[in-house]
């Protein structure tokens, strides 16, 4: 048997950042690696996925406790805030190097969530044997992952996507959002709006992913630009940002229209103010009888109809596009974290370890 490694290389919390990530916030430092105990395995991690939740979970202030999952009244209480001095996890994907359970066997690729290191120690059972089946490893972090069921699930189940809805999505070249633009097209929707934040983003919006319209939310105004891509009104709104582009939104539904509260990227860096990401005319969503709906993909692991047949269906036909911006090696990931708030990446962001 090769020699098995000893320690690691891991990132450690070493201060909650304010606002923005810093690089003082984090320690790429050594891990030891305790013995192998029964049943456990070592992996070597092949990939780490860096998500911007994970900033409330190093920050773990007033907002992310609201926006978070942690919390009072919270059935998913058990995704804690990263402790000061501790190594950070996250979903991370990799090799079995060693076992001692029965349930997996050196080779195996594994998903579990000991990512920000290049191995991990932990009982089988925390680990998920994936059998990738000609599909690259890597989109098991991403469209085959949590945020490929988040898109399908926040339109499937929260937003009701009929045939022939009008869908807007925001942060449409992110991970969840390019993903929630392809999947309301392949749902039956008559017309698909991406927001991103530079033209050569919304420039592969509608060449690679395959959006009617993408709007460039640091060009004119908002909800001027939202009604001359939308002129009849949106049904659906897939909202990842919150803020000015909850609002645009609300001026364009139509009446009895659907809103999916997914995620408050405009929010997330600022630590948000009392409102949260709500904006003023919130209270159009009585006049226009809208739904709002708060989403959590944590509500839905046990499956959502449908999205183990269709995804990997559609990305084995190219019927959709599953796009990456990828970081090599564990000395970039917080680099690749901090990416995720300035616009830098497309698609799903991984570091390759
Ligand atoms: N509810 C759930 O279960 C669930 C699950 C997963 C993710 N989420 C949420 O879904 C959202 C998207 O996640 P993701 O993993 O797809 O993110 P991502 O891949 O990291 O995409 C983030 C993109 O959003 C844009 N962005 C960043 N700050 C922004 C701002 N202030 N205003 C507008 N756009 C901004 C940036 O692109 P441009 O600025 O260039 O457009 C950035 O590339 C996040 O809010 C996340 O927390 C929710």
């Amino acid at each position: 048997m090769p020699k098995l490694p000893q320690s690691t290389r891991g990132w450690i919390l070493n201060r909650r950042p304010v606002a923005s990530p810093s690089p003082d916030d984090v320690t790429l430092t050594d891990l030891p690696l305790p013995d192998l105990q029964d049943g456990q395995v070592l992996v070597r991690n092949t990939h780490m996925a860096v998500l911007p939740s994970m900033l409330g979970l190093m920050r773990a202030g007033p907002l992310d406790q609201r926006l978070g999952v942690h919390g009072p009244h919270n059935p998913h209480s058990a995704y804690l805030p990263y402790t000061l001095g501790d190594p950070m996890t996250g979903p991370a994907l990799g090799e079995v190097l060693a076992s001692r359970a029965d349930t997996l066997q050196p080779g195996d690729t594994v998903r579990h969530m000991l990512g920000w290191r290049e191995h991990a120690t932990a009982p089988a059972d925390t680990m998920e044997h994936i059998q990738p089946k000609g599909l690259p490893p890597s989109l098991f972090l991403g469209a085959l992952g949590l945020n490929g069921l988040t898109a399908y699930a926040g339109l499937t189940l929260a937003a009701t996507l009929r045939t022939g809805d009008t869908v807007f999505v925001s942060a449409a070249g992110g991970s969840v959002g390019s993903l929630a633009g392809q999947i309301a097209r392949l749902k039956g929707a008559a017309r698909v709006i991406g927001s991103a934040g530079t033209s050569g983003k919304c420039d592969r919006l509608k060449a690679e992913f395959g959006f009617d319209a993408a709007i460039n939310y640091t060009d004119d105004d908002l909800t001027k630009q939202l009604h001359q891509a939308a002129p009849d009104g949106i049904d659906v709104y897939f909202d990842n940002v919150g803020g000015d582009h909850l609002h645009a939104a609300i001026e364009c539904m139509r009446h009895h229209g659907r809103i999916v509260l997914c995620g408050m990227l405009s929010q997330y860096l600022s630590g948000g103010g009392e409102a949260g990401g709500l904006p003023a005319n919130v209270s159009a969503a009585i006049g226009k009888s809208l739904t709002l709906t708060g989403f959590h993909v944590f509500d839905h692991l046990d499956g959502v109809p449908g999205f183990a047949e269709d995804m990997p269906s559609w990305i084995a036909a190219r019927q959709i596009t599953c796009p990456q911006t990828v970081f090599d090696g564990i000395d970039r990931a917080h680099e690749a974290f901090q990416a995720l708030f300035h616009g830098h990446t497309t698609g799903q962001t991984l570091v390759r370890l």
